[in-house]
């Protein structure tokens, strides 16, 4: 098998980091990764924060719990209540990604930069996981119909008051989700199953 398939096949999402702080090389490189996805129109529309201050990392699970907790849907507001749950799941570093509003593609291409880190960093062997639960901190849907647009497209720029400032996003920018990274602290993840009735082809 090619290493490139064999990379996207072993890549899984990982829960569990050690406290260690990966390497600024190896951090450059993941990063580098996201820059070269594909762009609608090759706006290239993205901003990434990389924050490594444990203490903020802790805050914004903190305030993005305390409006789960308010969400309009049960799930949700479970994980919210939980004290198990760490919504970076103890990751030493965490990326924002964030999409330049009146770019033409904004949310796919930063989704596509977004898989390619998670296989960079598969690459190294470094632990990932894509955290939509990051936009919690940044907005906070009051009702049913703006959490089912929550994770598609921005709440009319309602942004939680200094959240956005807090992590210096440029102006015209809005975070869609985060990406954690780490050495793995564990191992031998069952994949979940993939559906396999989704193909049909038509010679
Ligand atoms: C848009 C998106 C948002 C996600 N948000 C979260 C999240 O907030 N927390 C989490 O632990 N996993 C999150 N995941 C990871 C999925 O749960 C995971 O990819 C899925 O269960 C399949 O497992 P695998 O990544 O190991 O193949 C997210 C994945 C995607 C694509």
């Amino acid at each position: 098998m090619s290493i490139v398939i064999e990379t996207i096949k072993s890549r899984r999402s990982i829960r569990k980091f050690l406290s260690d702080q990966i390497k600024q090389e190896e951090l450059d490189t993941i990063i580098e990764a996201g820059i070269y996805a594909p762009t609608g129109h090759n706006d290239q529309p993205w901003h990434f924060t990389v924050i490594q201050n444990k203490e903020l990392i802790d805050h914004i699970n903190n305030e993005a719990k305390k409006n789960m907790v308010k969400a309009p849907i049960e799930f949700i507001s479970n994980m919210g209540k939980s004290d198990k749950l760490h919504i970076f799941h103890g990751a030493p570093t965490v990326i924002v990604i964030s999409g330049k509003k009146d770019a033409t593609t904004p949310l796919i291409d930063c989704s596509a930069a977004v898989q390619n880190i998670l296989l960079a960093a598969e690459s190294f062997n470094i632990g990932s996981c894509w955290i939509g639960l990051a936009k919690f901190f940044f907005q906070n849907p009051g009702n049913a119909e703006e959490l089912d647009n929550f994770f598609q497209t921005n709440i009319d720029d309602k942004f939680v008051p200094g959240s956005v400032e807090k992590l210096s996003i440029p102006e015209g920018y809005e975070p869609y989700f985060a990406v954690t990274l780490g050495y793995k602290a564990s191992k031998d993840i069952p994949t979940p199953k993939r559906r396999s009735d989704v193909i049909n082809y038509i010679k």
